[in-house]
């Protein structure tokens, strides 16, 4: 499908699965450099909804023991951020004393992040590790360090692969962007 429709709006494809895939290969490699041996079980962290499929393919590349987590955070309304997040579900387990790697579908402002690292620090985690597979660099005006991010992308409104607009779209295998000239 070349390009989709989703309530009032047209997507048309902008990143391809197997594109998608081939930048997961890269950043699971790296964090297997920086875990594999390790003799604790470090936490995947998934930010849902947003980040299930990223956390799917992301798991199944790496090569050490870890336990998966969830949590979930809400800022969009739409196509654009409150600014505001709240977390609607708390995490699924006791991270305590643990290395975690947070896995983000996309830090856009970073105010999702910059929630999550609090939430983390105040739970006891033992080190905090951002993952995330999109990055608009254009938006993202935050200090927290993203230690691992798959790819950039321009400052608009995407969905597809996890990402959601107004809760459709997730379903989706590759990655749509607005087509504003469909509108
Ligand atoms: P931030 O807090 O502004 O960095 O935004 C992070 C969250 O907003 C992400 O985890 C997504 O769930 C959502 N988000 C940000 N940009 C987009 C987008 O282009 N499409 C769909 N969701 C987005
Ligand atoms: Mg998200």
């Amino acid at each position: 499908m070349e390009k989709v429709r989703l309530h009032d709006k047209t997507f048309k494809k902008f990143i391809p699965y197997e594109k998608l895939e081939t930048a997961i290969d890269r950043v699971a490699d790296k964090i297997n450099s920086d875990f594999e041996g390790c003799e604790d079980i470090p936490v995947l962290l998934c930010v849902l909804n947003g980040s299930i499929m990223f956390t799917a393919e992301l798991m199944k590349r790496l090569r050490f023991n870890c336990q998966i987590v969830s949590t979930k955070l809400t800022s969009y309304v739409g196509t654009e951020t409150t600014g505001e997040v709240k977390q609607t579900l708390g995490l699924t387990a006791d991270i305590t004393g643990r290395r975690v790697i947070v896995v983000e579908d996309i830090v856009d402002s970073g105010n999702t992040i910059v929630a999550l690292k609090k939430i983390l620090a105040e739970k006891g985690a033992k080190e905090a590790r951002m993952c995330t597979l999109l990055l608009k660099p254009e938006a993202y005006k935050k200090d927290v360090v993203l230690d691992y991010v798959a790819m950039e992308i321009p400052n608009d409104f995407i969905v597809g692969f996890g990402l959601d607009y107004d809760e459709i779209g997730r379903n989706l295998k590759d990655i749509y962007i607005l087509d504003t000239e469909a509108e």
